[in-house]
């Protein structure tokens, strides 16, 4: 009864969606270096209620600098700096139907170029994963296995990796593992509805009803490589990259909307959410919202009880 939603399902799903781009947008206008994390999460969860959500569906995840590489980093106590990326995967709740938008923003208002790269890689990634969800019956494992294609031959483009079917050491059994693996290390998304991880139908189709996410990402922890293990191959691995990594250390980056299946075909019910670079700098460019309420003072005194760059 789960793996498929009836229409007024999906109209609870579409609002909670709406109100989770609200929130969206609410956090792109208040981002500021210098911020703390809780700053944005608190405008996110104040539009949620503002706009009738219960409450979150799950913990909002505000994840700055090298937090936006923890999946769910949802301590949201880090102070922002300029060059940060910020990871914010929110849902609002709405009787009792949540919804699952992932939006990653520069903290300053634009991406540096090695953050452009990465987010061009995501977001076409998000798009042949969502076109092939325009056609009915489509297993979903289609649509992941499109998106891996596009993520490897990206970070193969850029040198992350050194093809896209490239593997290395280190798999289960004595196995050798994907190098895309070192970077993308989780699902393409999953059903959504009385919770945030809610039933696909059945056999994991896209058929009417369907309420589900595509939320593929990238994500360059500077220490990546020593989960390399030991051995000569793994050591010639972690030289060649090591310097690539470097380059593109602590940028983590995830788009995430959530859709439905319907009689009219697929809906992308987050589709207010800005999702282009140039829509996510062209809101982060507008008037700063909340700001006359922010007692920076008091956010500062913050700082004494955390250790500087705090992350996981
Ligand atoms: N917010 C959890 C997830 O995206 O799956
Ligand atoms: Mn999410
Ligand atoms: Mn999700």
């Amino acid at each position: 009864m789960r793996g498929t939603k009836s229409p007024a399902e999906i109209e609870l799903l579409q609002i909670a969606s709406t109100i989770t781009s609200h929130a969206h947008i609410a956090a792109m206008r208040t981002a500021d270096p210098e911020m703390n994390e809780f700053e944005l999460q608190a405008v996110i969860e104040y539009t949620f209620r503002r706009n009738g959500a219960a409450r979150p569906g799950f913990s909002s995840i505000v994840g700055s600098g090298p937090n936006s590489s923890v999946l769910h980093w949802d301590e949201n106590n880090r102070f922002m700096e300029a060059g940060d990326v910020v990871v914010m995967d929110i849902g609002a709740e709405y009787f009792g139907y949540t919804s699952d938008v992932t939006r990653t923003i520069p903290v300053s208002g634009t991406f540096t170029r090695e953050q452009r790269e990465i987010y061009e890689i995501v977001l076409a990634a998000h798009l042949a994963a969502a076109e092939l969800a325009e056609v009915e019956g489509t297993p979903y494992s289609a649509l992941s296995e499109a998106a891996n294609r596009v993520l490897a031959e990206g970070l193969t483009r850029i040198g992350l990796i050194e093809s896209p079917d490239a593997t290395m050491p280190g798999g289960r059994g004595g196995r050798n593992r994907s190098q895309l693996g070192l970077f993308y290390y989780h699902g393409l998304g999953h059903g959504i509805g009385l919770v945030v991880h809610d039933s696909m139908p059945e056999r994991s189709m896209i058929v009417e009803g369907a309420c589900f996410t595509i939320e593929p990402g990238i994500y360059i922890r500077p220490n990546v490589l020593e989960m390399l293990g030991t051995g000569a191959e793994a050591e010639a691995l972690r030289l060649k990259l090591a310097p690539i990594v470097a380059r593109y250390a602590n940028i983590g980056i995830r788009i995430e909307d959530s859709y439905a299946f319907t009689d009219k075909g697929l809906v992308r019910l987050s589709v207010g959410t800005p999702r282009t670079i140039e829509e996510v700098e062209t809101m982060m460019a507008m008037p700063n919202l909340f700001n006359e309420l922010r007692d920076g003072e008091t956010v500062e005194k913050y700082r004494i009880f955390i250790p500087p760059g705090n992350n996981r």
